[in-house]
């Protein structure tokens, strides 16, 4: 399966990085990964995609059309998605009869220091992505708190027990997930 994963977070030591690295360690030996770079992703302009759509935002569609999945992991800013992430699925939906996004299957994930570990950036990227009619799924939620508990600054990847097992029903459940929308 091929999934594209989106991370919210551009710097270095982050740690919905480490989080992201997480998950692809613990996926399943079917699925295959594509990142795509969204921080070189211009401004959406609606004059812009009409006189010419920039190559990074055909590339961003063109690898979301192919994905069997998507998954999003990003932290949360002032209790929401950061712009960066927004913007990507702003391009992406854009216009609706080139959208790849209705009935894609999509998983958030996000950890951040604080406890609720971006429940409310999560709540806000599934309202849009309803709006876009992907199919986000419902549970479970991975939803990392106080992560600088379980990760060592200078780790790539969490082994933190408890978050590891999360981990793996999560990526389990989505690979369901997706299973259940290509029959
Ligand atoms: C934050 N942070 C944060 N955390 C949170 O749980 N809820 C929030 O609303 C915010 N708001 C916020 C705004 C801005 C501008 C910054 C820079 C940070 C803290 C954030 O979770 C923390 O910096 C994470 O470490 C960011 O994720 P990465 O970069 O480590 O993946």
């Amino acid at each position: 399966m091929d999934i594209v994963l989106l991370c919210g977070s551009l710097r270095k030591q982050s740690y919905n990085r480490k989080l992201l690295n997480t998950i692809k360690e613990h996926a399943p030996s079917h699925w295959t990964f594509n990142e795509i770079a969204i921080e070189r992703i211009p401004f959406y302009n609606a004059d812009v995609e009409e006189s010419h759509v920039p190559d990074v935002v055909k590339a961003l569609k063109e690898r979301m059309r192919h994905a069997d999945g998507l998954i999003i992991v990003s932290p949360e800013y002032n209790n929401g998605m950061p712009a960066v992430i927004k913007n990507a699925l702003d391009w992406a939906a854009s216009p609706p009869q080139d959208s790849p996004l209705p009935k894609k299957p999509i998983a958030l994930a996000g950890a951040s220091p604080q406890g609720a570990g971006t429940v409310q950036a999560q709540t806000q990227l599934r309202q849009t992505l309803i709006a876009i009619d992907a199919y986000v799924m419902s549970g479970p939620k991975l939803l990392v708190g106080q992560v600088h508990k379980r990760v060592d600054i200078e780790d790539e990847r969490i082994t933190e027990e408890e978050t590891v097992k999360r981990i793996k029903k999560y990526v389990r459940a989505f690979d369901e997930w997706i299973t259940t929308f290509s029959e």
